[in-house]
């Protein structure tokens, strides 16, 4: 048997997704910049996409600018606030994603009259919202904050709304890293005031390599990619029209019955952490995991340490479970976490990231608690 938990990494294809790319991929070829017949059909299942998107999230089509994913999303968010809307200073956090945070210290890099703060968290994750209020009023510069929904290794939970509102008293710019959180909740664009979010389609069972950027129409977009007039003048390059009509049905998919699955995935997540309380000693879970403060399909469990402590991911492999320590996306590499150094959490204890999805089942998380407590009944020293 082969269990995946590891749906943060990325998650698979739904099947749906799959039968509605696939005879795209055989008979649509038209280049959607192409005037004729050809051209004009494949221009029409991108903005049909963009307007399922649109619609979804309650915004307007032309809010929404597709990219190669999260990372390029995240990216020309601050390429459009330094380089476009004055921003001098950034607002962030030590756990974001390194496609916020490293992009957050190159703008520093390539403008040294950029600021970037970094705002204090709580031993959960949890942002401190004094704080961050305390560096919006202390802020004499055109201001960007940028805090992520969810965090993609301990799910804590950012609450939107409240940082919204702080952001809008302080005439500050927000951006948040929805990746996580996109397709796993709902957004009404039209409620929430937000300047930038972001999404990549393979986190909700759509294909790799696409994404888009939600910038709200106040806002004017510096390309970062230059070249045709692609997406209005804002992305160059011919656009993954497959990857696009994807996405579009990944997010119908997601949005048939929201509700349906977070009950479902949150069942699985109580059921494996009361499961890992009662069977392992010494185990603890690491950020927020109440229901309201936490991604639902993330679990980040630490440890007792053991003599196997560091071969915890391999051994959970060979056994058959695929699950991850820390961020899978940097490298195939395990080292020290920065959102585990950035909590203060204790790094030394073995540490393991399980994530689920809508298809992840009760019997593969017995079969995974299985695996753990064969692991930790041999190695306890
Ligand atoms: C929170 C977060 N932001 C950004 C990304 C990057 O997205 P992509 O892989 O589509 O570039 C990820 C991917 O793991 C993520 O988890």
């Amino acid at each position: 048997m082969r269990v995946y938990l590891d749906n943060a990494a990325t998650t698979p294809i739904a099947p749906e997704v799959a039968a509605c790319m696939i005879p795209l991929l055989q008979n649509e070829f038209g280049n959607p910049s192409s005037s004729h017949y050809l051209g004009r059909q494949a221009k029409a299942i991108i903005e049909n996409a963009r307007r399922t998107i649109s619609s979804k999230l309650n915004c307007l089509p032309s809010e929404i600018i597709f990219t190669s994913g999260g990372t390029e999303a995240d990216n020309m968010t601050f390429h459009t606030a330094v380089r476009k809307l004055g921003v001098r200073h950034i607002i962030t956090s030590p756990i974001e994603h390194h496609a916020v945070g490293h992009t957050a210290e190159f703008m520093k890099e390539l403008y040294p009259d950029v600021l970037v703060s970094y705002v204090r968290l709580d031993d959960k994750g949890h942002v401190n919202l004094n704080h961050l209020e305390q560096l919006l009023a202390a802020s004499t510069e055109k201001t960007l904050v940028s805090l992520m929904h969810a965090n993609n290794e301990i799910g804590t939970l950012l609450p939107l709304k409240k940082v919204s509102e702080l952001t809008r008293q302080y005439n500050a710019l927000f951006h948040s890293d929805t990746v996580q959180t996109m397709g796993h909740y709902t957004f009404d664009l039209q409620d929430l005031d937000i300047d930038f979010i972001t999404c990549a389609a393979h986190k909700f069972h759509g294909p790799k390599g696409i994404g888009f950027l939600y910038a709200n129409r106040k806002n004017t977009i510096e390309p970062m990619i230059h070249g045709g007039a692609q997406e209005r003048g804002f992305r160059g390059g011919t656009e993954n029209l497959y990857g696009i009509a994807g996405l579009a049905k990944a997010m119908e998919l997601a949005y048939e019955d929201v509700e349906g699955h977070q009950q479902h995935v949150q069942e699985l997540k109580s059921f494996m952490m009361r499961e890992l309380e009662e069977k392992i000693d010494g185990v603890y879970f690491i950020g927020d995991t109440i229901p309201e403060r936490s991604l639902y399909t993330v679990l980040n469990v630490s440890f007792p340490k053991t003599s196997k402590a560091g071969m915890l991911l391999f051994t959970l492999d060979l056994k058959g479970v695929c699950a991850s320590g820390g961020s899978a996306c940097s490298s195939g590499a395990v080292k020290g976490s920065h959102v585990l150094e950035g909590i203060n959490a204790d790094g030394s204890r073995p540490n393991v990231r399980f994530s689920f999805s809508r298809y992840t089942t009760k019997e593969e998380i017995e079969f995974a608690v299985e695996q753990l407590v064969a692991i930790f009944e041999k190695t306890l020293i």
